[in-house]
């Protein structure tokens, strides 16, 4: 078994020179699939609200999104550091009222830290996060979140002006103790000036490969969600064709009657009750439980066992 990791992965991988690795996950199976993958850390971000809840943007996306998900991650135990992304109008309130949301995340979400988008503007808030012992990353450059004040998804810190605001705004993040910062779709000759500049680690999505290390969304990286398509994506899989393709296999085959056939069925032959597990999965434990007695029904609650009602 791999050797949890915490947040100290980030101090330690710049302090190496060692790239880090993250990868937003937002339920079990894509904090498994991440684990799995070697990743270094997981981001519960709120690009849920696009390619899971079905937003046009990031902008409805609530703290309750963000407690359920969040929470349904950190229950796979995938022994990395979960960040979870703080969502729009849960940090743009008091202080007080930003923390509580904050603690939410951390006792009901099981978060190990969260991130908030913007850079000095956040300095109250952040202050506030870090006095409840939460640390804190940073989100700076496109930050989806003020898409409406940056008139789109456009990439930002261009020009000498905008980028020295922009480097300026990172310098202030580690000063008052941010432990990382994501940097988002800025040209990557600003994001190696920050890299170079800060001692904290440099997480980039459409960032440039100096960053200090580098952060894809889920569904993206899998080629799962259609909706927008940035530049800066590398697609590794097309599982979302192969998703397709598969339930059109299921679609014939169910009204063909090729599904199910005998090696799914049950036979009532049996005096003893038949595993509901297939024979090569039966010495394996799974993630679902085993079949249970329903006393009120008398019958077998999860998938038949034997007589239903
Ligand atoms: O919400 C998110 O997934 C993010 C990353 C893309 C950095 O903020």
């Amino acid at each position: 078994m791999k050797k949890p990791k915490n947040l100290r992965v980030f101090t330690k991988s710049k302090r190496d020179g060692r790239k880090i690795v993250m990868l937003t996950a937002y339920d079990l199976t894509s904090a498994l699939i991440a684990r799995e993958g070697s990743v270094d850390a997981l981001l519960v971000g709120d690009s849920v609200g696009m390619v899971v809840l079905g937003h046009e943007n990031t902008l409805p996306v609530t703290i309750e999104d963000m407690v359920h998900h969040c929470a349904a991650v950190t229950r796979s135990r995938p022994g990395l550091p979960v960040i979870a992304d703080m969502p729009y109008g849960s940090f743009h309130v008091s202080p007080g009222e930003t923390v509580r949301h904050a603690i939410r995340l951390v006792k009901e979400g099981g978060a190990s830290a969260v991130k908030v988008e913007g850079g000095r503007r956040r300095g109250p808030v952040i202050e506030a996060l870090l006095a409840a012992e939460i640390p804190v990353m940073g989100h700076i450059g496109l930050t989806p979140q003020s898409i409406h004040k940056l008139g789109g998804f456009k990439v930002q810190g261009r020009g000498h002006g905008a980028a020295d605001l922009m480097l300026d705004e990172a310098v202030f993040l580690e000063e008052i103790g941010c432990f990382s910062i994501v940097v988002e779709c800025v040209p990557a000759s600003l994001a190696r000036r920050i890299s170079e500049q800060v001692n904290i680690p440099t997480i980039g999505i459409g960032a440039g490969p100096d960053c200090d290390g580098q952060i894809l969304v889920f569904h993206d990286l899998l080629g799962l969600f259609e909706g927008i398509r940035p530049k800066f994506v590398k697609r590794y899989a097309e599982l979302g064709q192969q998703a397709v393709e598969a339930v059109r296999r299921y679609s014939e085959d169910v009204r063909s009657g090729a599904f199910p056939a005998a090696e799914h069925c049950f036979s009532d032959e049996n005096a003893h009750p038949e595993s509901t597990l297939s024979n090569t999965s039966e010495a394996e434990p799974t993630h679902s439980s085993p079949p249970e007695l329903d006393e009120e029904h008398g019958y077998l609650t999860s998938c038949d066992n034997g007589e239903q009602g």
